[in-house]
């Protein structure tokens, strides 16, 4: 059933959120983004929501939420008030054992178990601004393209998010950021941009291809069998009761031998039938078992 707000409503509803509100606008981002807002990140929902009423010219919640659900103009607004609501924190190289983990065990058995001409697909899920992606494409890179002959690789790099994918798309980060990216990768992956700020290099850049998919959506998306998940940083903003189902999703998209890294402690008692945990206590990753050993 539609909510019918009066403007006494509006105008209570303007200065602050009470409950039955925020339980409205709870639900609707859970709805259409999985993500969930408890009690205790209230004001980070409502200052988001502020904000971009504010930008707009809304002052009450209660007509904003109304317009949100107007057809095709609400799907756009929508798109634009989601930038506000998530989280897009990032770093090169945030989490280095998973990198590790990849480069010095995974890799190697990868290799050795596929045709020496099959390419690898990555994908990287809310990948924010671009920097996880770049991340695991300079890793992938070195590894993969001194050998004899070179094994190919791509990465999908996917967030709900329109105006992080923009930066990605870009890839121009501020001069400081540059620390976050070990040495030894710098050479390849680096051209300096004016103003002290740089660009990941079009060697990696082109390895890398960015698209707008919704997590809750990601095993419905036209997504081809991938070698690696990456998907670090996102499940924690999801109902726990939600994150099992969408990891089950995403273990449907991972070929024999293929691994999917977690960030640690991210999910906790999840299992798959076809997927073993892989790696050490520093690291969250699962691999598919091998084609033989599946039922
Ligand atoms: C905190 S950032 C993490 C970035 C990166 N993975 C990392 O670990 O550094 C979380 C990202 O998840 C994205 N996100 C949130 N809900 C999503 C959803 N339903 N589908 C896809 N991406 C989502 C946000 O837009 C944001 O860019």
């Amino acid at each position: 059933m539609k909510a019918v707000h009066t403007p006494e409503m509006e105008s209570s509803s303007a200065v602050h959120m009470d409950d039955a509100e925020f339980e409205r606008w709870v639900r609707l981002l859970e709805s259409r983004t999985g993500v969930t807002v408890p009690p205790e990140r209230k004001p980070f929902l409502v200052t988001g929501l502020r904000r971009r009423m504010r930008e707009i010219g809304h002052s009450a919640f209660g007509t904003y939420y109304e317009e949100l659900l107007d057809g095709a103009r609400g799907a756009v607004e929508w798109a634009a008030l989601v930038d506000h609501l998530t989280v897009h924190e990032t770093h090169f190289f945030r989490h280095l054992p998973s990198l590790e983990l990849i480069r010095d065990e995974w890799l190697p058995h990868w290799l050795a178990s596929t045709p020496a001409d099959q390419s690898l697909h990555a994908l990287s899920v809310g990948c924010s601004t671009g920097e996880e992606a770049y991340s695991i494409a300079m890793v992938l890179d070195a590894a993969l393209s001194q050998l004899v002959p070179p094994r190919h690789f791509g990465i999908t790099a996917a967030d709900v998010s329109q105006s992080a994918l923009a930066v990605a798309k870009r890839a121009v980060y501020p001069g400081d950021r540059l620390a976050e990216i070990p040495r030894p990768y710098q050479a390849e992956a680096i051209e300096p941009e004016p103003g002290g700020q740089f660009r990941v290099s079009a060697r990696i850049r082109k390895r890398v291809g960015f698209a707008c998919v919704n997590l809750l959506h990601a095993a419905r998306a036209p997504l081809r069998k991938l070698d690696l998940i990456y998907c670090q940083n996102v499940l924690i903003y999801f109902a726990r009761d939600r994150r099992g189902e969408l990891l089950d999703g995403l273990a449907r998209l991972l070929r024999p031998d293929g691994l999917m890294v977690l960030g640690p402690g991210e999910v906790t008692g999840w299992s798959h039938p076809q997927l073993l945990r892989y790696g050490g206590r520093q690291t969250l990753a699962f691999l598919r078992k091998p084609q033989e050993t599946q039922a």
